[in-house]
C-alpha cells in the first residue's frame, strides 16, 4: 500500500465558527459600524451620531489644513513610501516631522514607525531586555511587546512606585549583576483616564539603574508645547525612551519613539517594523507635523480642556463617578449590563460614547467612556450631557 493511502484524512483546518459563536455566547463579538468621515458630527450606517468615542482629541483629522499637508505631500513625495526607510522609502517627509518630534520632546532624534502598535513591538524586541517591569494596566501593544522580546515580565500594581520598588528589590536580591532592566509604562491610561506618577517613576528607576520607556500615545499633543505629560512635568532628561503615536491629537497614523542618538540609531537597525516594513506613507508624517505645529501652537489644547471641564462637572453634577483626570472620562457604572444599556440609551438618543466592559474593565468596574474633542461646539456638550441625564433615568442609574 502505498504511503497515506487508506488513511482517514484528518480535518486540520480551523473551526471559525465555533470561535465566533463562543465569543458570542459570552457576549466578546465585535462588529464594525462604518463612519462616513472623523468629524465629531457624522454618520454610521446612515444614523448622524455625535461622536464622544474617538481619540481625535483635537478635533484636528478633519482640519483643512491637516488634510492640504497630506494632499500636498500625497503629491510631492508620493502617496506611498515604496519601500522600508533603509531601501528608498526615507524620505524628506519623515525627516521633517521627525526633527518636529525631536524638538518637542527634547531629544536629539526621533524616529517614526507605520503604527504606534508597531512603535512599541518593536521597540521592546530591539532592546531586548531581560526583564521588564510593567504597569497592570499598559497597553496591549506593551504587553505584546514584552512577549516577543522573550522578556521576563514583572507586573506592578496600577499607577503604584511602591510595589514597582518592591519588585525592583526583590530582583535585586535574586539576580545576576549584568542583567539588563527596562520600566515601561502609559502616562495616560486609556481606560482610566488617569496619569502614572511619572515623577516618583523616575526617581524609582533611577535608584535601581533601571531605564524607564513611557507611553505617550494619549498625551501626545495634548500638554506643555504639544508634548506629553513627560513635558509638563519637566522630565525629559529623566525618561530614555519617550514612545507616542501619531494616529491620536496628531489626527493621522503611525508612532514614533523620541530618544538619545544611540537608542535612534540602534531602531534604526534593529527595530523589526522599522527594517522589515515599508516607511510610513508620507502623506501621514505631512498629516502629523501640520498636526504637531497646530498643536504647539493654536489654542486648539485650551477649547479642549474647556470641553473636558465642562462635562467632567455636568456628568458629575448629576451624580455620577466620572474617574480620571484627563480628556478621558470614564463614567462608572459597576455593572456591565448597565454599562452596555447605557451605551445603547445614549445611542438612540445620537450620541455616541462605548460601553466598556470585562474582561477590557475589570468586574464591578463597567463604564462607558466619553472623550470630547477640541471641536465639539458648546451646544454638542449640552446635547451629551441631556443624552446622559435622560439616559441614565431610563436606565435607572440617576
Ligand atoms: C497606550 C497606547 N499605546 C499604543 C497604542 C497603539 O497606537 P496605534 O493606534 O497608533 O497603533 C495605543 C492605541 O490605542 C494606545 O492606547
Amino acid at each position: 500500500m502505498a504511503e497515506g493511502e487508506g488513511q482517514q484524512t484528518r480535518d486540520r483546518g480551523f473551526d471559525l465558527r465555533a470561535r465566533l459563536d463562543e465569543r458570542e455566547r459570552r457576549g466578546l463579538k465585535r462588529s464594525l459600524d462604518t463612519a462616513e468621515s472623523a468629524a465629531p458630527r457624522t454618520r454610521f450606517d446612515g444614523d448622524e451620531r455625535l461622536v464622544f468615542a474617538s481619540n481625535n482629541y483635537l478635533g484636528l483629522a478633519t482640519d483643512d489644513r491637516v488634510q492640504a499637508a497630506a494632499t500636498e505631500a500625497a503629491r510631492e513625495v508620493g502617496a506611498g513610501a515604496g519601500a522600508s526607510r533603509l531601501v528608498t522609502g526615507d524620505t524628506t517627509a519623515h525627516r521633517a516631522l521627525e526633527r518636529e518630534l525631536a524638538d518637542t520632546k527634547g531629544t536629539d532624534r526621533a524616529l517614526v514607525f507605520s503604527s504606534g502598535y508597531a512603535a512599541n513591538v518593536s521597540t521592546l524586541t530591539a532592546l531586548s531586555p531581560d526583564v521588564v517591569f510593567s504597569d497592570e494596566l499598559n497597553h496591549a501593544s506593551i504587553i505584546d511587546g514584552c512577549r516577543m522580546a522573550d522578556a521576563d515580565t514583572l507586573v506592578y500594581d496600577h499607577c503604584d512606585p511602591a510595589d514597582l520598588r518592591r519588585r525592583l528589590d526583590r530582583r535585586a536580591r535574586e539576580a545576576d549583576d549584568d542583567e539588563s532592566w527596562l520600566v515601561v509604562t502609559d502616562s495616560v491610561f486609556s481606560m482610566d483616564g488617569d496619569v502614572a506618577p511619572l515623577a516618583d517613576l523616575c526617581d524609582v528607576a533611577a535608584e535601581y539603574g533601571t531605564w524607564l520607556m513611557v507611553d505617550e500615545a494619549h498625551a501626545t499633543g495634548l500638554y506643555e508645547d504639544g508634548g506629553g505629560v513627560v513635558q509638563r512635568e519637566g522630565l525629559g532628561d529623566r525618561v530614555d525612551v519617550q514612545m507616542g503615536t501619531l494616529s491620536k491629537a496628531l489626527a493621522s497614523q503611525g508612532g514614533y519613539v523620541a530618544a538619545s542618538e544611540p537608542l535612534v540609531e540602534h531602531l534604526v537597525n534593529a527595530a523589526r517594523s522599522f527594517v522589515f516594513s515599508t516607511g510610513l506613507a508620507p502623506p501621514a508624517a505631512a498629516a502629523a507635523r501640520e498636526a504637531l505645529g497646530i498643536a504647539r501652537e493654536s489654542d486648539r489644547r485650551d477649547r479642549l480642556w474647556e470641553n473636558v471641564a465642562r462635562l467632567r462637572e455636568g456628568l458629575a453634577g448629576m451624580g455620577y463617578e466620572v474617574r480620571g483626570e484627563t480628556q478621558i472620562l470614564p463614567v462608572v457604572v459597576g455593572d456591565a449590563a448597565d454599562a452596555m444599556a447605557l451605551d445603547d440609551a445614549l445611542r438612540e438618543r445620537g450620541v455616541l460614547a462605548p460601553g466598556i466592559r470585562p474582561p477590557t474593565v475589570p468586574e464591578g468596574t463597567s463604564r462607558v467612556r466619553v472623550a470630547p474633542m477640541a471641536t465639539h461646539t458648546a451646544e454638542d456638550i449640552e446635547h451629551c450631557l441631556a443624552a446622559f441625564r435622560a439616559a441614565g433615568e431610563e436606565v435607572g442609574l440617576l
